[in-house]
């Protein structure tokens, strides 16, 4: 089966079409520029519903066979927020890692960073990584912890993701 790949753009009015979904495109782009395998992306812009984020979480980590799912938008504080509530909802584990070093380096862009409650975890053999709404934070955060995503995903047993190194190297400790 060929490498899948989720993007999630959760957005009550990207999801309305009141605009354009520019987070999922721009997290396309940026898996397009790094990975040097064949993968096949799988995309979905859905409400800031939980039920839904769940469902559609669980689709593309089970069913759909997704190794990675990367979602943005829904991390913050406001009521309709809630994607890291559906991350944890669904996850086996989680990988508190992620968020805490997306939000680090973040912070050296926006003192705002600190609203996002961004997280990653694994469900079934999927790992599931949040990114803020904000386009430019796709490129922030995921160069922040890329490195260490393709070693996570031979641990969860998904395929062998290789990476241009002159973008991000991807670090596997010697077995
Ligand atoms: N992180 C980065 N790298 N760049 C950003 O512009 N925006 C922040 C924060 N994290 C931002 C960021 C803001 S303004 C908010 S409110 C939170 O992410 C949550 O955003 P979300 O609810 O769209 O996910």
């Amino acid at each position: 089966m060929a490498t899948r790949i989720g993007i999630v753009t959760v957005s009550d009015r990207a999801s309305r079409g009141e605009y354009e979904d520019r987070g999922g495109p721009a997290i396309q782009d940026y898996l397009g520029e790094v990975l040097t395998c064949p993968f096949e992306s799988i995309c979905r812009v859905i409400s800031d519903d939980q039920s839904l984020i769940e469902q559609t979480l669980r689709d593309l980590s089970g069913p759909e066979g997704c190794c990675l799912v990367v979602t943005t938008g829904g991390t913050g504080p406001a009521p309709r927020d809630v994607t890291p509530e559906a991350t944890e909802a669904v996850c086996q584990k989680l990988l508190p890692g992620f968020g805490e070093l997306m939000r680090k380096v973040s912070l050296e862009k926006v003192p705002t960073a600190i609203l996002s409650r961004q997280t990653a975890g694994i469900c079934g053999r999927s790992l599931i990584i949040n990114l803020p709404g904000q386009p430019r934070a796709i490129r922030e955060c995921l160069d922040a912890v890329f490195a260490a995503v393709p070693y996570c995903i031979d641990l969860i047993e998904g395929p062998y993701l290789t990476t241009d190194e002159s973008k991000v190297k991807a670090f596997r400790p010697k077995k």
